[in-house]
């Protein structure tokens, strides 16, 4: 039989994954026919008539059995593209979602000057997509999670960011030196609530429950968050939270005026739905 080609293992993989329900077969079939043969997404498609030898074959196909009994292509190849950086992941982070660029990009436009915090920060993907696009910037970073804390330092050192970008660990505020202040406090906490942990897709339990799970109503750590930060907030600092589809309004009208005491501002990420909630703070709160 003649050998199969790019095309063909494509394909056929793409038709797999289609019938297998995952949302964007095509894409996951390339990312990982492209890192069995070690060639980008863009040499797969100049390469389309190039046969595969067996061994090719046999390693792609392994792959395939894997992402089929539900293991996340990024785990597979150990990457993640976050806001133009390539990030490694592995079993012990959140796989960093394009959801969280909103959170970047809407800090962005309000964050001029000073330290920043990233709370929550998994593999570090907000911390470094801060610190790349400000290059005076320094940064804290926390996690609770010591596997955590350890992707996150080895993405701050493979971007050369590790000397801008440091990594604490611990429970929130308590990793950090007292004396700390901050112009800007960003965070993508936990927010599934117990009853819709039960109901995600089996992908999704492979994350690790602890970057996912936030009590019964999912707003645990958002409300730890926001009872502490002024504390910790320069005046006119800004805290910008990513939140649960269904969470910007309760966070942005009751919980953030009850715990922290500043007015709210939702942004919708790119499909339209709130996503973050940013308050800033007054530059003197007893005026
Ligand atoms: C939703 S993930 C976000 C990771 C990353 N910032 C991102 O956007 O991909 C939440 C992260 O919060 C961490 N975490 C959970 N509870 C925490 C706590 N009390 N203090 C610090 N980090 C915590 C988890 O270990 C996890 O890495």
């Amino acid at each position: 039989m003649d050998k199969w080609r790019i095309k063909d293992v494509l394909n056929w993989a793409t038709e797999d994954f289609g019938k297998r329900g995952l949302s964007s077969p095509r894409l996951e079939a390339e990312v990982l026919l492209g890192f069995a043969l070690g060639l980008s997404r863009l040499q797969l498609y100049t390469s389309f008539d190039r046969p595969l030898e067996d061994g090719e074959l046999g390693v792609y196909r392994a792959l395939i059995a894997r992402r089929r009994a539900g293991e996340p292509a990024a785990y597979l190849t150990g990457h993640k593209e976050f806001w133009s950086l390539d990030l490694l992941v592995d079993e012990r982070v959140l796989i960093p979602r394009p959801d969280t660029e909103t959170l970047v990009a809407a800090v962005l436009e309000r964050w001029t000057k000073g330290p920043a915090l990233d709370l929550c920060t998994g593999s570090g993907c907000v911390a470094l997509a801060l610190a790349r696009e400000r290059p005076e910037a320094v940064l804290d970073a926390v996690d609770i999670s010591e596997g955590a804390c350890e992707v996150a330092r080895e993405n701050a050192r493979r971007l050369g960011l590790e000397r801008r970008v440091r990594v604490w660990h611990g429970d929130l505020f308590e990793a950090l030196p007292s004396r700390n202040r901050y112009f800007l406090i960003t965070a993508n906490p936990p927010y599934v609530r117990e009853d819709e942990y039960a109901a995600v897709q089996p992908e999704v339990r492979r994350e690790p429950r602890l970057a996912l799970c936030a009590g019964a109503d999912g707003l645990d750590v958002v409300r730890r968050i926001l009872a502490d930060a002024s504390r910790w907030l320069e005046p006119g600092g800004i805290l910008a939270l990513e939140v649960g589809i269904d969470q910007a309004s309760v966070v942005a009208e009751q919980l953030g005026p009850a715990l922290l005491g500043y007015p709210a501002e939702v942004m919708a990420d790119l499909t339209g739905r709130p996503r973050v909630v940013l308050f800033q703070t007054v530059l003197d709160k007893s005026s």
